[in-house]
């Protein structure tokens, strides 16, 4: 069975309805099934909702749940008040978006018009676009907006307001199971049906480039052993992402994480064996580092800046080969990059990102949504205050760009690529795969070459953006340091002969 994509654009319905009319003016504790659209839990929802004829009971993983009702009355249920519920009438006209990945999504399903207040500078065009209207308020603005009716936001340590509802934004979820995330906010919006049908798009799209992949590794046509580190530079430490979220993109993307956390727990790394398999199996490295955020005026950071800021040791396999890609192609006016937004609610483009970088004939029409060299601070998506860039409720489907994309004819049906690591290839797992990075030129470390950072591992549920979980260290000799030891050499303080030839070689 072959199929493209189109295939979901002719296919939408042409009117839209949540609830059968009527609900409104319903008693709480009516009969009647109201709900036209209802997610099961087979869907791989990262939330779970209970539905009632008029309401619908949501748990989030949050101790408190929601409630969302269709009439007017609000459901009169018991409630143990150790849930905390946050009861809301839907559908809400006006939302407060906190976080750059709930704005992602509701601008998705065409609602951005509904978002009256954020943070602070978003990275998202559309919603800069809107805070210049006065449609949309950061929060110095807040007392001209709108009250509105729930606030979303991804601070899993904010506690203590009940009208607010967390969206993990994480790396606990594997991509198609972090974008369930569209679902529970459409719910807000009566739009369980868009949100769906978007849902579904983006899904199949990445699920076609997962087969692709895997038809060519079929075929002896994909590189195998092509180990990637994702990383993020905090301070001194680097801390390499070993969460499901990436673990199963690289695997879909037919390569892998080069794996620091040995033993599956983070907390037990060794030093010196750890360290040296991040310097040496890293045949391409994503660094999703924020650097220069906020700095005026414009200065991307290029080659020479990179190798400075980042600390990571040139003689890596991947540096000496450029295949080193920062996650900031697409940046605000404070160079604030939207990966960590944006990214989760379009993961089938993160995956064609790295399909490009492990493959770059793949597609060679394709330019890259997030990634960029640091080669080429000129490849650059400046996210501009335009309000005609958000989405129209009427172009949902159609504004997603999909790449056309067949799905190869062994491919039909489902499968679990997105959800789990290895989905084409359980026994990949333990595959003795090496990394390409070992073989032909490898990472040919000098002995004066070791250093960089001190590394950690970000697993499961460790903030994505913030905490390392378990670092450990090695001798560390930033490139800051290297510079200092060299004018020090010049000045004439370490006065020995062998050292500044050392040194200056
Ligand atoms: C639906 O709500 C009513 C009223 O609270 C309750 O009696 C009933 O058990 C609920 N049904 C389900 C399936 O939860
Ligand atoms: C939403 O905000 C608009 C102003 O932007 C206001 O007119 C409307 O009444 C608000 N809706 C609700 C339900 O508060
Ligand atoms: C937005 O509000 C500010 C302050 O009230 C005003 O100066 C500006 O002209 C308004 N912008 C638009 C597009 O209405
Ligand atoms: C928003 O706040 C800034 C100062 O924080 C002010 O300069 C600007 O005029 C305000 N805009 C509106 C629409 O009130
Ligand atoms: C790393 O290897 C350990 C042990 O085989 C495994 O439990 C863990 O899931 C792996 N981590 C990644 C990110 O592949
Ligand atoms: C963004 O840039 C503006 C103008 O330079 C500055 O006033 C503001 O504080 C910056 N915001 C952030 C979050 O860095
Ligand atoms: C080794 O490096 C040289 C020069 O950088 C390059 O031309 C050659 O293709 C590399 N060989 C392998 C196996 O990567």
């Amino acid at each position: 069975m072959k199929f493209t994509l189109s295939f979901f654009a002719a296919s939408l319905p042409l009117a839209w309805a949540s609830f059968k009319p009527g609900c409104e003016s319903a008693p709480w504790d009516s009969e009647i099934d109201f709900w036209n659209t209802k997610y099961t839990s087979s869907d791989a929802l990262p939330f779970a909702p209970e539905y009632n004829n008029t309401f619908v009971r949501i748990r989030n993983r949050q101790r408190r749940e929601i409630i969302l009702h269709c009439t007017n009355e609000a459901p009169q249920i018991e409630i143990s008040p150790d849930h905390e519920p946050l009861i809301v009438k839907v559908p809400v006209e006006n939302v407060t978006a906190l976080d750059g990945y709930s704005q992602h999504l509701i601008d998705m399903l065409g609602m951005s018009s509904s978002i009256k207040r954020v943070q602070e500078q978003s990275t998202s065009s559309c919603i800069r676009g809107l805070t210049r209207e006065n449609n949309t308020y950061e929060i110095d603005n807040w007392s001209e907006a709108p009250e509105t009716e729930v606030t979303f936001h991804d601070d899993a340590a904010a506690s203590g307001d009940n009208s607010r509802v967390l969206i993990y934004n994480d790396g606990r979820y594997a991509p198609l199971h972090q974008l369930g995330y569209i679902k529970l906010i459409g719910m807000f919006f009566g739009m369980e049906e868009q949100a769906d049908a978007i849902y579904s798009a983006i899904a199949a799209n990445y699920r076609c480039a997962a087969a692709q992949v895997q038809d060519m590794a079929m075929n002896n046509d994909y590189p195998s052993g092509a180990f990637i580190s994702a990383y993020q530079k905090e301070e001194d430490s680097l801390s390499l992402f070993q969460n499901d979220y990436w673990t199963v993109l690289s695997t879909d993307a037919g390569s892998r994480l080069v794996n620091v956390s040995s033993d599956g727990s983070g907390d037990d790394v060794n030093v010196a064996t750890d360290s040296e398999i991040f310097v040496k199996q890293s045949w391409a490295m994503i660094d999703t580092t924020q650097y220069r955020s906020g700095q005026r005026p414009i200065d991307r950071v290029d080659e020479a800046a990179w190798e400075d800021l980042s600390d990571v040791p040139t003689g890596i396999y991947a540096v000496k080969h450029d295949n080193v890609w920062l996650s900031d192609r697409q940046t605000n006016r404070n160079l604030t990059h939207n990966f960590f937004a944006r990214g989760p609610a379009r993961p089938d483009l993160v995956l064609r990102d790295l399909i490009s970088v492990v493959k770059p004939d793949f597609d060679e029409s394709y330019t890259k949504t997030f990634l960029r060299s640091p080669d080429n601070p000129d490849d650059f998506d400046a996210q501009r205050r335009k309000s005609d860039t958000c989405i129209a409720s009427d172009a949902t489907i159609s504004s997603l760009g999909l790449t056309e994309c067949t799905l190869p004819d062994w491919a039909g049906g489902y499968h679990s690529s997105g959800l789990s690591a290895n989905a084409y290839n359980p026994a990949a797992a333990d595959d003795e795969v090496a990394s390409l990075a070992l073989s032909g030129n490898g990472s040919g470390l000098s002995t004066g070459e070791k250093a960089g950072a001190a590394i950690g591992a970000i697993l499961g549920a460790a903030a994505i953006a913030g905490a390392v979980f378990a670092a450990f260290w090695f001798k560390k000799r930033s490139a800051r340091r290297n510079a200092h030891k060299q004018r020090e050499v010049e000045e004439g303080k370490i006065g020995d002969k062998t050292s500044i030839s050392s040194i200056g070689s």
